[in-house]
């Protein structure tokens, strides 16, 4: 009897065992996956999904060896559960392709090669130190999960992607970065300092649309060289959504923002910042106050271009900066010319030569509109005006005294219907001892109108 227990516990242990290595076996041995070796000196790993086959990646389902590379392609689904890369320490790429769905567990992409640091010291990219290069090409990405980038990673992409939500620190403690790009991605939620205290070399979205960026998405980073928005899309970006040090180029282009939080852009630079062609929406005041420049900095030139920028309303505070000296050049105001409607505090400032507005569906300066169209003096429709007034004016008035000469002054003199009885007309004659020749000739008219003169 207690042989057969033995027996079956056994089965039972083997089995669970069994079990376990089946679930964290080798995924490169399986047909769905349709996965290859290259081999060379570099192993590189090149999957194609079959049939919406889903794959799931942890610790060890994919041989560590001297893999350095690893191509994911076509899934239904790829889930990368914690650390399942983090022992591969020869691996220097990822590129994932055409994922109907991409999920990312906290921790999955963290890689540190051989040498641990758990970020509390700063590396700067330095190309003697191994890092990784990770890249997502056209999927959708359902889930970054918090500190899912963490380590030695000197590149990550996303290009042609949807991503549906970004979790808090997702991009934190990365060592040897040096670029962090998205392009040509829809962002449909992204959380508060879900890019957290790390540096970088580059920095970059380009056609990147999100509809909120949340105070801090972008927080305590520092970017070395080139902080670049281009060609993006965002309907509302908060205070302090970009907090960024350093950047020896900020520059914000092609880029539309329909409501500019007050200091929505926190920014310490070390060189140049430049915002051209780009169309805000509604620019609250002090929208671009939160841009300084770094201390020790010497700069002699121009260090911030603000080039044909359009806005749709301006107030006095909208395009206050502190510490620069701005080169601005036409900021289009998406508002109609109108002789009265300008702020006083604006005209004394060093952009009012370059603010247009709209006229006949054409910009034109604020300053050449007021000038050539508001003084009564050149304005052709002002002056038509004036001149219809006065002559209709003369015409009133003179009307007015004719009448009057008609019907009241001419009636008193000559008499009116109170100093006769009807038809008879009293005649006031000097006696004859005035005039000795005085003769009378006195003709009544039965005519209505008395018009000779006696
Ligand atoms: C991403 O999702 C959309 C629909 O949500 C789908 O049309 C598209 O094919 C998906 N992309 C990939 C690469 O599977
Ligand atoms: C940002 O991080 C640096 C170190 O990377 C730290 O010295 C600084 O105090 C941080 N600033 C803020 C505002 O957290
Ligand atoms: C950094 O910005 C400068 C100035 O716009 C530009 O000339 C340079 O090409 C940029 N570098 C990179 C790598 O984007
Ligand atoms: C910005 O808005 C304009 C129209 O106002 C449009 O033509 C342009 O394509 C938009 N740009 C982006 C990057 O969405």
């Amino acid at each position: 009897m207690e042989k057969t227990m033995n027996f079956k516990q056994e089965i039972l242990t083997i089995l669970l065992v069994r079990i376990c290595f089946v679930s964290s076996q080798d995924i490169t041995q399986l047909r769905e996956y349709g996965c290859q070796w290259h081999g060379g000196s570099s192993a590189t790993l090149a999957c194609y999904c079959q049939n919406g086959a889903e794959m799931i990646v942890r610790s060890q389902s994919i041989p560590a060896f001297d893999t350095t590379t690893i191509e994911i392609n076509g899934c239904k689904l790829v889930k990368f559960e914690d650390n399942s890369i983090s022992d591969m320490r020869n691996l220097r790429s990822i590129t994932l392709n055409n994922i109907e769905s991409l999920i990312f567990d906290s921790r999955s992409m963290n890689w540190y090669g051989y040498k641990e640091n758990h970020g509390h010291i700063e590396e700067r990219f330095d190309m003697s130190v191994p890092s990784l290069k990770i890249s997502i090409t056209q999927s959708n990405v359902s889930l970054i999960s918090s500190h899912t980038f963490t380590g030695r990673i000197n590149e990550i992409t996303f290009d042609t992607t949807t991503i549906d939500k970004i979790s808090p620190l997702a991009f934190a403690n990365l060592l040897q970065s040096e670029t962090i790009a998205i392009r040509n991605s829809v962002i449909k939620d992204i959380e508060v300092q879900s890019f957290k205290k790390f540096s970088t070399e580059y920095l970059e979205l380009n056609g990147v649309s999100a509809n909120f960026i949340p105070s801090r998405t972008f927080s305590n980073i520092t970017v070395y060289q080139n902080f670049t928005i281009d060609n993006c899309n965002f309907n509302t970006v908060r205070s302090s959504g970009f907090t960024i040090y350093n950047p020896q180029v900020f520059q914000v282009t092609n880029t539309n923002i329909s409501h500019l939080n007050g200091e929505a852009f926190s920014i310490v630079s070390r060189g140049i910042v430049i915002f051209r062609n780009n169309v805000f929406g509604e620019v609250n005041d002090g929208a671009f106050q939160g841009i300084t420049l770094q201390r020790d900095t010497q700069v002699n030139d121009i260090s911030f271009i603000f080039e044909s920028n359009s806005l749709s309303k301006l107030t006095r505070y909208s395009l206050g900066t502190t510490d620069f000296k701005v080169q601005y050049r036409n900021i289009y105001i998406g508002e109609q010319c109108d002789c009265t409607d300008i702020d006083h505090k604006i005209i004394e400032t060093s952009y009012y030569s370059e603010i247009m507005c709209l006229h006949d569906e054409e910009y034109m300066t604020v300053r050449d509109f007021k000038s050539n169209m508001c003084s009564i003096v050149t304005n052709y429709y002002i002056t038509l005006i004036i001149v219809c007034v006065v002559i209709i004016l003369v015409i009133v008035v003179v009307s007015i005294l004719v009448m009057y000469y008609k019907f009241v002054y001419r009636k008193n003199k000559y008499g009116g219907p109170k100093q006769g009885k009807n038809g008879q007309l009293s005649l006031i004659v000097p006696d004859g001892r005035t005039y000795r020749e005085t003769e009378l000739h006195v003709i009544v008219e039965k005519t209505d109108l008395l018009t000779t003169d006696l």
